[in-house]
């Protein structure tokens, strides 16, 4: 696989980006596009995504593709991670029907599209944030527990329902170190499966997002 990586100034003009994206959704010989985020904040996200062929989404981040997710639609695009952990619950024969999933963050890369795959398995899903509150009852119901926060070790073993599925989302860089956003050391005693950082969800997202290029690529040739 081929890749060009376009780099801009920080203070490129909105035009400049989208003009670049225009070019590659225009070329044949591009099947996969992607613009890494955060933006600076002159800079509209939502127009730069959308900007980009929905077929050639390989983030699953444009309208188009987060649409069709929420609409249970599924020739779209899904986001790589949390395509990703939807293998590894698969992979453990983790059967959702009926369980108690708790997503912890509510990002449209992670914490939206995860709880809506996890939802479209008949799992009970509750998402909590930044001002949800009795955050730690609430993870102390959770059959499934994914986190997607980016604060290290945020959750701790004594917010784990016994036997719990945990899924560590986080990267959280310290230093050379790598941590997660859970208490990995204490956690993994209490939990029936958890996800080590580095080493866990990461390794899924990587391979989703190849798969992705290679389902838009099959997008583009049914054109
Ligand atoms: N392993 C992988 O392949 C992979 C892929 C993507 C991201 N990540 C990592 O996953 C983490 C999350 O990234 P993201 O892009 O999904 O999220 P994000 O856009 O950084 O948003 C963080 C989310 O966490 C919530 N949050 C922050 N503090 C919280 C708290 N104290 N209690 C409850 N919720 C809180 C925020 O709530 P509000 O909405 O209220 O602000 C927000 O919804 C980061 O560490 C990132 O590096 C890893």
């Amino acid at each position: 696989m081929l890749t060009k990586t376009l780099l801009f100034d920080e203070n490129v003009p909105q035009k400049k980006i989208i003009d670049a994206i225009q070019t590659a959704n225009a070329d044949p010989s591009i099947h996969g596009i992607l613009v890494q985020l955060p933006l600076p904040a002159h800079l509209d996200e939502v127009k730069i995504i959308d900007a980009i062929d929905p077929k050639k989404d390989v983030d699953g981040l444009t309208t188009v593709n987060q649409g069709k997710l929420f609409s249970g639609i599924n020739d779209g695009i899904i986001p790589a991670t949390p395509k990703g952990i939807m293998h590894i619950l698969k992979k453990l024969f983790i059967n959702l029907e009926g369980k108690t999933a708790v997503v912890i963050g509510r990002s449209k890369l992670v914490g939206k599209p995860i709880a809506q795959l996890l939802l479209s398995k008949n799992a009970t899903v509750t998402m909590c944030h930044s001002k949800t509150e009795n955050l730690k009852d609430i993870c102390l119901g959770a059959d499934v527990l994914v986190v997607a926060i980016g604060k290290a070790k945020f959750i701790t073993a004594d917010m784990i329902k016994p036997d719990a599925v945990v899924i560590d989302v986080g990267i959280n860089r310290n230093f050379g170190r790598i941590d997660g956003d859970v208490d990995f050391e204490n956690a993994v005693s209490v939990a029936g499966y958890i996800t080590p950082v580095p080493g866990g969800v990461g390794q899924l997202t990587i391979a989703c997002l190849l798969e992705n290029v290679i389902e838009c690529y099959k997008l583009q040739s049914r054109e």
